[in-house]
C-alpha cells in the first residue's frame, strides 16, 4: 500500500506541474483528494490493515496527503502570479518613451487679412453677404453698367463657361444680388474668388480674391464713402495712416475714386514697399451708378449708395511684404508656418 501512496504522489505531482491554470489545479484537487478521489479512495482501504501496519501506512498517507495539499496551494499561487505578471507586462507604460507631438495647424495669411477685414467692417455694422464664383454675364457686366464692347468682357480676359455663365471676374456682382433680394438700408461686405485670363506672375494670378462693399440707404453721400474707407485704413494700416482718394473711371459708379493709403512701412517718406512714392493704392470704389440702382428696381431719387472692391492677396502681401502671389497657393507650409 505505502508503493501505491508514493506512486499516487508522484503522479499528483506530475499533475499539478503540467497543470496550466487554476481551474486545471481544482480538478487535480478533486481528482485526488475530492470525495471520489483516488487518495480519498485510498485511505478507506486503510481499515483492512493489520494493527501494526495501520499506523505506519497512516503517517506516509497523512504526508502524501500533506503534499498533495501544499502542492496544490503553490501552484496556485505560482499560476496567479504568472496571470498578473503577464498583466503588468501587458498594460506596461514606458516613461522614458518619446511623447507624440502634436502638429498645430495655422491660419493661411490670406485667411488672417480676411479676417481682421471683417472684422473691421462688422464692427461698423456692415454684415457678410456671399455670392456665386459661377456668375450671370448680366449680373457680372450688364446690370453693373458694363458695355457690351466693355474690354473686360473680351474672351481673352474672362472665363467663360456658356455664352451666359462666367467664372465671376470680380465680387461686384454680389452688389447686383444684395439690391435685387434686399430692401434699403443695405450694408455688406462680401469676399470671395475672382477670375481672369491672366498668365501667372510674382503680381498676378488667374485666381484671386477681393472683397466687395455696398452700402444703400437715404442720403448717401461721398462723406460716408471716405469716412468708412478711412476708418478701415486706419484700422488695418495703422492709426496714422492717411488716404487719398483719386479721380478714377468705374462703369458701375459715379463719381469713382481710387484710394491710396500712405505707406505704413515708411509712413511716406518712400521706401522698396510702396515704390518710393510713399503711398499704395488699395483699392476703387464710388458713388453707386443710377443707372446701376435702377437695374436692380431701387429708385435712385430717393436712394444713393456706395460701394468699393479691393484685393485681399494684395491686401495680404503689402501687409506681410510677401513679394510673390503664388505663394498663396503653392501651399508649402515652410511659407505658411512663417505668419
Ligand atoms: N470691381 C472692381 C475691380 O475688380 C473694383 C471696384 C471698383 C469695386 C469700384 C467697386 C467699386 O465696388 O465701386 O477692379
Amino acid at each position: 500500500m505505502k508503493e501505491q501512496l508514493l506512486q499516487l504522489l508522484e503522479e499528483a505531482r506530475k499533475s499539478l506541474s503540467s497543470a496550466t491554470s487554476v481551474q486545471e489545479v481544482e480538478e487535480v484537487r478533486i481528482a485526488f483528494l475530492g470525495k471520489k478521489g483516488q487518495l480519498t479512495a485510498l485511505m478507506k482501504g486503510m481499515g483492512s490493515l493489520s494493527k501494526e501496519e495501520r499506523p505506519v501506512i497512516g503517517k506516509v498517507a497523512n504526508e502524501v496527503r500533506t503534499e498533495v495539499e501544499q502542492g496544490i496551494l503553490s501552484r496556485k499561487e505560482e499560476l496567479k502570479k504568472a496571470v498578473l505578471e503577464q498583466k503588468l507586462e501587458n498594460e506596461k507604460i514606458d516613461v522614458t518613451r518619446d511623447g507624440v507631438f502634436v502638429k498645430r495647424g495655422k491660419l493661411h495669411p490670406l485667411t488672417k487679412v480676411l479676417r481682421q477685414l471683417e472684422d473691421v467692417f462688422i464692427g461698423m455694422g456692415f454684415s457678410i453677404a456671399e455670392g456665386p464664383e459661377v456668375e450671370t454675364v448680366f449680373n457680372n457686366f450688364d446690370a453693373l453698367n458694363s458695355p457690351k464692347d466693355h474690354p473686360a468682357r473680351s474672351t481673352s480676359d474672362t472665363f467663360y463657361i456658356t455664352e451666359d455663365l462666367l467664372l465671376r471676374t470680380h465680387t461686384s456682382p454680389v452688389q447686383i444680388r444684395a439690391m435685387q433680394s434686399m430692401e434699403p438700408p443695405i450694408k455688406i461686405i462680401s469676399p470671395g474668388r475672382c477670375f481672369r485670363f491672366d498668365e501667372l506672375d510674382a503680381t498676378h494670378s488667374p485666381m484671386f480674391h477681393q472683397l466687395e462693399g455696398l452700402v444703400i440707404d437715404k442720403n448717401i453721400t461721398m462723406a460716408d464713402l471716405k469716412g468708412t474707407l478711412d476708418m478701415m485704413a486706419k484700422l488695418i494700416f495703422g492709426e496714422h495712416t492717411k488716404t487719398k482718394f483719386r479721380p478714377h473711371h468705374f462703369p458701375f459708379t459715379e463719381p469713382s475714386a481710387e484710394v491710396d493709403v500712405s505707406c505704413f512701412k515708411c509712413g511716406g517718406e518712400g521706401c522698396r514697399v510702396c515704390g518710393n512714392s510713399g503711398w499704395i493704392e488699395i483699392l476703387g470704389c464710388g458713388m453707386v451708378h443710377p443707372r446701376v440702382l435702377k437695374n436692380c428696381g431701387i429708385d435712385p431719387e430717393q436712394y444713393s449708395g456706395f460701394a468699393f472692391g479691393m484685393g485681399i492677396d494684395r491686401m495680404a502681401m503689402l501687409k506681410m511684404e510677401i513679394d510673390d502671389i503664388r505663394l498663396f497657393f503653392e501651399n508649402d507650409m515652410r511659407f505658411i508656418n512663417q505668419f
